[in-house]
C-alpha cells in the first residue's frame, strides 16, 4: 500500500519547498484518499489555524482534512487570542509549537510568515500570504492530472493579477514542467524573483510566458484559469483595478480562443461578471468545484507527509 514519504523540508512555505518527485508524491496520496484506497491515522495529532484574513475553503478543507486523518484542529481567531493583541510571532510560535504538531497560517506579510517558521519547532504550512498560496496549486494541479492524466503537453493559461496565485502556479508548474502563460495588465506582472527561479527550474526550456494580452495567451490552451483583481486587503483598490483589468474577462469569447476541450478553473471565490461570467464559471467546461473540492484531498496528502 502507499506511504506517506517525509518530506526534505519541515515547513511548506512556498511551492518551492518541495521537490517535482515530492509533488507528485502528495498529488498521488491526494488521488488515494480522493479515491478512498488509503486510509491513515494520524492518532489525534494538532493542527493550529492562524488565519488573519478570511476563509472558507482553506479552513474548512484543512479542518475536514484533519478530521478524516485521525486528528484535530484548533482554529484560533487573532480577535480572541493574543495574536490579535499584538503578541510578538516568536512567543506566539514557540507556545504553538509546544501544543499543536503542525500549524497552518494565513497572513499577508509572507516575512511574518517565515518568522513563525523560524520560532516553531513543528511544520509551518502557507495557507496563503501576499506572496503565495502553494496549498491552492496542489489542488489545481490535482485537478488538471485528474483531467489530463499526465502533465505532458498541458498548457495552463493564468488570465488575472500576476500575484500570489499566480506566483504558486507558476513555480508549481515548474516544477512539474508544463507550460505556464500568465496574461496581466501592465503593471500587473508576476514577482521578479518568481519568474527568475521558475526558469531556473525549466532550465533552458522557455516555457513560462508573461503577456498583457489574453486573447493571445489563451490561444490553444489546455486550462484557463483565473482569480478576483481585487484580494483580500485591497478592497481600497477595488475601482481602479476594475478599470485596470477591463479586457481581462474569461468570457465565452476568450474560451473559444483556447483549446476546444479546455478547462476552467477559478480558485474561489469569485466576483462573477467580473474576472469570469456566470456563463463560463457554470460552463460545461468548468471544473471550478472540483478543484474546490481537491483542496481537501490535496492537504490530506500534504498534512500525512509532514506528519509522517
Ligand atoms: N481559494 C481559497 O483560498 O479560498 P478561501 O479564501 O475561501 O480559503
Amino acid at each position: 500500500m502507499l506511504k506517506p514519504n517525509k518530506l526534505a523540508k519541515n515547513n511548506f512555505l512556498s511551492s518551492l519547498d518541495l521537490s517535482p518527485d515530492e509533488v507528485l508524491h502528495i498529488l498521488e496520496l491526494a488521488s488515494n484518499f480522493k479515491n478512498k484506497k488509503l486510509n491513515i491515522d494520524l492518532n489525534n495529532k494538532v493542527l493550529g489555524l492562524i488565519f488573519d484574513k478570511s476563509s472558507t475553503r482553506t479552513r474548512v478543507s484543512f479542518q475536514v482534512a484533519m478530521s478524516r486523518l485521525g486528528g484535530t484542529t484548533i482554529d484560533l481567531n487573532p480577535t480572541t487570542s493574543q495574536i490579535g493583541r499584538g503578541e510578538p510571532i516568536k512567543d506566539t510560535a514557540r507556545v504553538l509549537s509546544r501544543y499543536c504538531d503542525v500549524i497552518a497560517i494565513r497572513t499577508f506579510d509572507h516575512l511574518d510568515l517565515e518568522e513563525y517558521a523560524k520560532w516553531s519547532t513543528k511544520p509551518v504550512i502557507n495557507a496563503l500570504t501576499d506572496l503565495e498560496h502553494p496549498c491552492q496549486a496542489l489542488a489545481d494541479y490535482l485537478t488538471i492530472h485528474e483531467e489530463f492524466f499526465d502533465f505532458k503537453d498541458v498548457v495552463l493559461t493564468f488570465i488575472g493579477d500576476g500575484n500570489n496565485v499566480a506566483h504558486s502556479l507558476i513555480l508549481c508548474g515548474a516544477l512539474l514542467g508544463i507550460e505556464v502563460r500568465i496574461a496581466c495588465p501592465k503593471g500587473y506582472e508576476p514577482n521578479p524573483f518568481v519568474i527568475k527561479k521558475a526558469r531556473e527550474i525549466y532550465n533552458n526550456d522557455n516555457l513560462l510566458k508573461i503577456s498583457n494580452d489574453p486573447y493571445t495567451a489563451a490561444k490553444g490552451s489546455n486550462v484557463l484559469y483565473t482569480d478576483v483583481w481585487s484580494s483580500m486587503g485591497e478592497e481600497n483598490q477595488k475601482e481602479k483595478k476594475d478599470t485596470d483589468f477591463n479586457g481581462f474577462t474569461i468570457n465565452s469569447d476568450l474560451v473559444t480562443n483556447a483549446d476546444k476541450d479546455a478547462i476552467i478553473l477559478h480558485c474561489l471565490p469569485a466576483y462573477r461578471n467580473k474576472e469570469i461570467t456566470d456563463a463560463v464559471m457554470e460552463s460545461e467546461n468548468s471544473r471550478i468545484f472540483q478543484q474546490a473540492e481537491n483542496r481537501l484531498h490535496a492537504q490530506q496528502g500534504l498534512l500525512a507527509c509532514l506528519l509522517s
